[in-house]
């Protein structure tokens, strides 16, 4: 007879999985024990270098403990010398964000994971928090140019004074257990509520079970160094997620004409203007930095702008051309001017030669460039009109070279005294340069050039790639694109027009007060440090802006799969402040080459939608280490940095019984188990005799 389950027979089971829900949970403890999952979306993860492995994992299945809520350090001594309910997830502000913090926790064998929660009202300023910047002291050093064997005059300069003396290291420990940011407030009071009702220990005494817990998952694939990660995921696609992928995205970067390559360019006739485009923190889906980023990227921007405006008359006097850049995964061992110097050297920046395709830009290589303009951190001085001007003392030893250089310091003094707003204070010569891009060049090529910041000595951000390195870090107060009030935006227009000014004198010889256009600028620095769905965004934009948040901008370099809208997004805002017009209509208007150099058309939504004609393209900002074949890992030439590849992080809370009580219950559950089936089994079974029914038809 066929084993159908008659309507009957359901009647049955229903009862019986009823009655043992019942008798199994007793009532509102099934209520209790449900699981919410609160936000999980920013978990430290896990990256690689040629030796090293760096963040946090959690295991396969998450790592659960049971909530400790940290008010005052001596919570911490509680919950290592008293709390008896092991293992802990700590919760705490960012205030306990230490190294101090985390190695204890590592050290006490309790913890199994760490929350770093952040009140609405977290105030850093107010709360005395010690600066901290999960970089180390001296950022990028191990990839710069003053290293022992090629520079030791100047390689321990750093180490006797750091530029980022509130630098923590954090970012480049590896910690044994998952570490979350959490901002979401709902996620936060919920995080404290339960803490409060079930855990908080009374007069010093711990709560007995239930207690409330955490779950944290962010099961990290890959493990030990980029070498043996990468190998493993070229030998077996076992799934299609990567152990882990190389840093990875697109630099940025537009020209005031065209590079025709019928044209010879002349050597020494290339200007260029650069930025950091990326930032870094511990935590995924988080890196706003506001001053280690975004103050150049906005000036560069602005300064390009305003440049543009005066594009005729530049080119009908001067066979210059000014080369605009935004540098992608210089945090990250300047993965993306060291990229832009290989392929120089390689004959194929910003492409290789095709065969095929008409009016192709020109290749440049070192021998063009004239100039070198970088901007680092540059919105936070001390005295809001003053910067500082570092060069490099080992270049500019050739006196060749040194007199270009201080042609160039002295065309930017005079902008500056024409603008008459931001002065130039000159760093003592035999300093060395702060973390820079232009270290890149410098380990292939002697230009002259300078990199502007607004410190001296040590860095002024406390919180250099941290995800404090917000707006709130620079004082950015506006609330909205139009607000005028704001000082921020005036300094940092102040900076583009004199070196909008700078740069119009170096390419033409003439001087003119270039003045950018603070409109743009706020609007520009509003999109970047608070709202990324801000209206210029929705503009310039195109389809690539429906996929940002109103969020500041996230400014991590990511990997090929990664997500990369801001690149996109700050690509076609470069290519309409550095476009021409053209009459096209939206579908004549797209991509035709992007090799050919007149061939790049892009469709804009300002006024009612525009069709504009430019230079600016995007090259692969990956580092040259993986392009090399037996590149040695180790030998800290180019950068080697993956990432892990994951598959999900999140965060649940849940209050969870005693041991004892759990064991009760998987125990009842299979005896209660057992005996339905047998239950069932034996009234099916006697159907006939039991209910007194006749047996259904055999086609049934
Ligand atoms: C990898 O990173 C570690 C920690 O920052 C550093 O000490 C080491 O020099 C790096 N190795 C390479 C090959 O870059
Ligand atoms: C950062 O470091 C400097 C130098 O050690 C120190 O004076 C300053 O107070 C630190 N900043 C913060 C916010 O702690
Ligand atoms: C130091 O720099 C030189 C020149 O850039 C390079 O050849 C050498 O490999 C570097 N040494 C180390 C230890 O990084
Ligand atoms: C915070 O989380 C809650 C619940 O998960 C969600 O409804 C809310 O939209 C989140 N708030 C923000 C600002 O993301
Ligand atoms: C490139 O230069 C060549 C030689 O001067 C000229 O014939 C050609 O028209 C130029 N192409 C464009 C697109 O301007
Ligand atoms: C540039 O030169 C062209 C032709 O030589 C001339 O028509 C134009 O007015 C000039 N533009 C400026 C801004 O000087
Ligand atoms: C740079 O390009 C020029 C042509 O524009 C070429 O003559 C020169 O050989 C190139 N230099 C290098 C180092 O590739
Ligand atoms: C330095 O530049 C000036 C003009 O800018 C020139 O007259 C002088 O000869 C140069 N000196 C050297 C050593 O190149
Ligand atoms: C620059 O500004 C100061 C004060 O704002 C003023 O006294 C001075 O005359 C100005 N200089 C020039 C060259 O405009
Ligand atoms: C923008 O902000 C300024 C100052 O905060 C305020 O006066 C103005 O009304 C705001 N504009 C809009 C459109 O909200
Ligand atoms: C972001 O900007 C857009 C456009 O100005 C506005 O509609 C939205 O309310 C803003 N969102 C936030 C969270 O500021
Ligand atoms: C945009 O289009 C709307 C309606 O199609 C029209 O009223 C408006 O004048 C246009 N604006 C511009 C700047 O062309």
């Amino acid at each position: 007879m066929a084993s159908k389950v008659t309507g009957r027979q359901a009647t049955l089971l229903r009862v019986l999985v009823l009655s043992g829900t019942f008798f199994l949970a007793a009532g509102e403890r099934v209520k209790n024990k449900i699981y919410d999952e609160i936000q999980g979306d920013m978990a430290c993860f896990k990256r690689f270098n040629g030796t090293h492995e760096i963040g946090c994992t959690s295991k396969f299945f998450g790592n659960t403990g049971v909530l400790h809520v940290i008010e005052e350090k001596a919570d911490f001594d509680w919950v290592y010398e008293h709390g008896p309910h092991q293992p802990y997830v700590l919760a705490f502000t960012p205030l306990f964000l230490t190294e101090a913090v985390l190695e204890r926790a590592t050290d006490s064998g309790k913890v199994s994971g760490v929350v770093v929660v952040v009140p609405e009202d977290f105030d850093p300023e107010t709360q005395l928090l010690d600066g901290f910047s999960g970089e180390t002291e001296c950022p990028d050093a191990y990839l710069g140019l003053y290293n022992a064997s090629s520079n030791p005059d100047y390689a321990g300069y750093c180490r006797k004074k750091p530029w980022n003396p509130n630098g923590t290291s954090m970012l480049y420990t590896s910690w044994e257990f998952p570490i979350f940011l959490i901002t979401n407030q709902t996620s936060v009071n919920n995080i404290q509520n339960c803490f409060e009702k079930f855990n908080k220990p009374v007069n010093g005494m711990p709560r007995d079970w239930p207690l409330c817990s955490l779950e944290l998952k962010s099961n990290m694939y890959g493990t030990t160094n980029s070498e043996v990660c990468m190998r493993r995921a070229s030998i077996g696609p076992l799934s299609t997620d990567n152990f882990c992928d190389p840093l990875y995205d697109y630099n940025i970067w537009g020209t005031l004409k065209p590079m025709n390559m019928s044209e010879e360019i002349p050597e020494k006739s290339v200007i260029i203007v650069a930025a950091r485009m990326d930032a870094a923190t511990m935590f995924d889906n988080i890196s706003p930095g506001a001053n280690s980023a975004v103050s150049g990227i906005i000036t560069l921007m602005s300064a390009a702008a305003a440049i543009f405006k005066h594009k005729e008359e530049i080119i009908n006097v001067s066979n210059k051309n000014i080369l605009f850049i935004l540098f992608q995964g210089e945090t990250w061992g300047y993965i993306g001017s060291s990229r832009v110097v290989w392929d120089m050297e390689q004959g194929q920046f910003p492409y290789k030669v095709k065969d095929d395709v008409k009016d192709q830009i020109a290749q440049i290589n070192l021998t063009h460039i004239d100039y070198f303009i970088e901007l680092e951190q540059v919105g936070q001085p001390e005295d809001i009109n003053k910067l500082y001007i570092h060069t490099d003392p080992i270049s500019n030893a050739n006196p060749e070279l040194k007199n270009e250089t201080d042609n160039l310091l002295n065309i930017l003094d005079e902008a500056s005294n024409l603008v008459n707003e931001t002065k130039f204070v000159r760093v003592r010569k035999d300093v060395p340069l702060p973390p820079s891009s232009i270290q890149s060049f410098l380990k292939h090529v002697n230009i002259s050039g300078v990199v502007i910041t607004d410190h001296e000595g040590e860095f002024k951000n406390p919180y250099y790639e941290s995800f404090l390195d917000n707006y709130r870090n620079v004082k950015y107060e506006a609330d909205n694109e139009t607000s005028d009030a704001d000082l921020y935006h005036k300094h940092i227009n102040n900076v583009a027009s004199v070196l909008a000014t700078a740069i119009y004198k170096l390419a033409t010889n003439t001087h003119k007060k270039i003045t950018a256009d603070p409109e743009l600028t706020n609007e520009l620095l509003f999109c970047y440090m608070k709202n990324m769905t801000c209206n210029l965004v929705q503009e310039y934009g195109g389809e690539m802006a429906k996929h940002l948040e109103p969020k500041p901008a996230k400014l991590y370099v990511s990997v090929e799969s990664g997500e990369r809208y801001r690149s996109y997004v700050t690509m076609y805002l470069m290519a309409g402040l550095l476009g021409d017009e053209v009459e096209r209509n939206q579908s004549d208007c797209k991509i035709e080459s992007i090799y050919n150099m007149n061939h790049f058309y892009y469709f804009s939504h300002l006024h009612n939608g525009t069709c504009v004609q430019t230079t600016v393209r995007m090259t692969e900002a990956m580092s040259p280490a993986f392009l090399i074949d037996d590149y040695d890992w180790k030998s800290g030439e180019y950068s080697t940095w993956t990432e892990s590849g994951w598959k999900l992080t999140k965060v649940m809370i849940f209050l969870r019984p005693s041991v004892l009580e759990e064991v009760a219950v998987v125990c009842g559950g299979v005896v209660s188990l057992v005996l339905s089936v047998i239950v069932v089994h034996f009234m099916n079974s006697r159907a006939d005799l039991l209910f007194g029914l006749s047996t259904p038809p055999a086609a049934c």
